[in-house]
């Protein structure tokens, strides 16, 4: 598999590529059509904050199963997009926490003793010391504004060094707050008026971008702003001018709205502000962690394995994924087996879990149900895309379990509807990992759900089914097993044949003109790699 990295990347992370046996290709100034081609036949992309990862990349990569993110932020990732072309996309949220939070902290000192400045000065050959009156964070105010990872690694260190905490986040809780020291306040401008220092640790959405601007920079007044989180979320020429004019104190920035910032930018004309090129994770171990974490989940997504920090992906704990695994494969067949015999119409898909499947999380096999309904219908379904196109079509899912299984240890059911039309198609593991449909609509069956077969609705007569043979056999059209069930005795009749070859449209109108023969259906599934394994 090719891995094509696109911004600098710890070693760590590459070299368990290479010692998976992937071919690690690294191109750190690409852009626009040189981007594009070098992704054309990539399997997997990695990146940090520096590549825009658009919906024109997602179109050029045809065989991109994965876009590892190396750090938290992807705002540099049309996630959307991802989506809509069933490619994972997954951070590595950990990493980097204590580095950022380490910097956050560093960068409130700078500014609050102009230490950069400072250091100018004296390499300049001058002593100002009499210059720098600096402000002391012990007994002041820190105001945070999103108390999430980095936010809380940041009040856990400035609650340490004796300053009263302050929090605006409103999606967290009074308790959360207070498990740091923290008061919680439920305006923003609370926190801005009571800071003596405010640290920015929020996401860029479009709910937080420009959440600080003129206004917001009035209320803090006289005191310093650290944005170590993303660029954007401070509007920059009223940061600019708000340090300039005395208004605030200080800020310290390493974040920019674009990036690299321009030489032009008002920032870096401000002697009051503090900038640094986003080092915020900057650290070997930050860098060695985050990079190792994404080449584990590039690996896993290789395997066809949950990816532990995908974003717009089920996941799934990688000690439970054994459990589950064996069903991937069952759902899809089932969801494709129905959607074939309810002729491509679907309005809703219920997925039924009953006995010990029932007691794991699902999320992946109802996933990998829709990837069998939609993978007939839409073009390159997978787990990630699925769910999204069952959504945008406005077609309903449900997910249901019960802990009981009269006959079976596990049983997996797919419904899928069209108003007062259903289907169901239920499937088991025989010895855990020999996969059969058990139940077709009701009609108890026992097919093997592989290659070619043929599904037959056909009233219960004497010589229907020598009829169906002879007319399968005048075809050539060998049948491998066959299954029937019927409601009751002269009523309707359901049979599954395997088949060694597909049925031809032909074989279909001849066995629909019979009037005895209600439907007949061809169904068409994979290959069975597993039979020549089989003893
Ligand atoms: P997180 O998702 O763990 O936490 C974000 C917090 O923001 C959450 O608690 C959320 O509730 C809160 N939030 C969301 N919307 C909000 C709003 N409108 N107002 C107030 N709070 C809001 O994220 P994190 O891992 O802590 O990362 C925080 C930021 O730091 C991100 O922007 C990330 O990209 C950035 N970051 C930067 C660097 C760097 O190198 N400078 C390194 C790591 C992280
Ligand atoms: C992140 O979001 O993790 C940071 O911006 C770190 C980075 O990749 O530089």
């Amino acid at each position: 598999m090719k891995v094509l990295v696109t911004d600098p990347v710890d070693d760590a992370g590459l070299d368990l590529l290479r010692d998976g046996g992937h071919t690690v290709e690294t191109g750190y100034d690409l852009e626009g059509e040189a981007l594009l081609d070098a992704v054309a036949d990539a399997n997997a992309m990695i990146v940090r904050s520096g590549t825009d990862v658009t919906e024109a990349v997602f179109e050029a990569a045809e065989e991109l199963v994965i876009v590892g993110r190396a750090g938290i932020g992807v705002d540099n990732i049309d996630v959307d997009a991802a989506t809509r072309h069933g490619v994972i996309v997954a951070n590595a949220p950990e990493g980097n926490v204590r580095a950022a939070a380490e910097h956050t902290v560093a960068m409130a000192f700078a500014a609050a003793r102009s230490i950069p400045q400072a250091h100018v000065r004296l390499t300049d050959g001058e002593w100002a010391k009499s210059e720098y009156l600096g402000t002391e964070l012990n007994g002041s105010t820190l105001g945070i504004v999103g108390l999430g990872r980095v936010g809380q690694e940041v009040a856990k260190r400035l609650d340490g060094l004796g300053m009263e905490l302050v929090v605006y986040d409103p999606y967290i809780n009074e308790e959360r707050a207070a498990q740091f020291g923290a008061e919680l306040v439920s305006d923003l401008d609370d926190c801005l008026a009571r800071a003596d220092v405010v640290t920015i640790h929020t996401p860029l959405l479009p709910e937080t971008e420009g959440m600080i601007g003129a206004a917001e920079l009035e209320t803090l007044g006289d005191a310093f702003l650290v944005n170590c989180a993303r660029g954007g979320i401070v509007d920059e020429d009223a940061l600019a001018a708000a340090v300039a004019d005395g208004t605030l104190r200080g800020a310290a920035v390493d974040v920019f709205a674009d990036e690299p910032v321009s030489p032009d930018s008002p920032l870096l004309d401000v002697d009051d502000i503090v900038v640094t090129p986003h080092l915020g994770a900057s650290t070997r171990a930050a860098q060695e962690n985050v990079a190792v974490d994404t080449a584990e989940q590039v690996l896993a997504a290789f395997r066809d394995e949950p990816v532990a920090n995908a974003l717009n992906a089920p996941s799934l704990d990688e000690a439970a994924f054994p459990a589950v695994k064996p069903y991937l494969d069952l759902a899809d067949t089932a969801g494709r087996i129905a959607v074939q015999l309810l002729d491509d119409r679907i309005g809703e898909v219920e997925v039924h879990y009953q006995g010990e499947i029932a007691t794991e999380d699902v999320e992946l096999v109802t996933a990998s149900a829709l990837r069998g309904v939609f993978g007939s219908l839409e073009y390159e379904v997978n787990a990630v895309n699925a769910p999204r196109i069952a959504e945008d079509r406005g077609v309903e899912v449900t997910e249901s379990k019960t802990r009981q299984s009269a006959d079976f240890r596990s049983l997996v059911t797919v419904t899928v509807r069209d108003g007062d039309d259903e289907l169901s198609v239920c499937g088991t593991l025989f010895a855990d990992d020999d996969p059969r449909v058990v139940r077709i609509d009701g009609y108890r069956v026992d097919a093997r759900p592989y290659g070619e077969a043929l599904v037959v609705r056909n009233q219960d007569k004497p010589g229907v089914i020598g009829f169906i043979g002879s007319v399968l056999g005048d075809a050539e059209v060998n049948i491998a097993g066959m299954y029937n069930a019927r409601e009751t005795r002269g009523g309707e009749a359901l049979t599954v044949y395997n088949l060694d070859d597909p049925v031809t449209d032909d074989v279909l109108a001849e066995l629909s003109e019979d009037d005895r023969i209600v439907e007949a259906t061809r169904i068409s599934l994979d290959q069975d790699d597993t039979e020549s394994r089989r003893p």
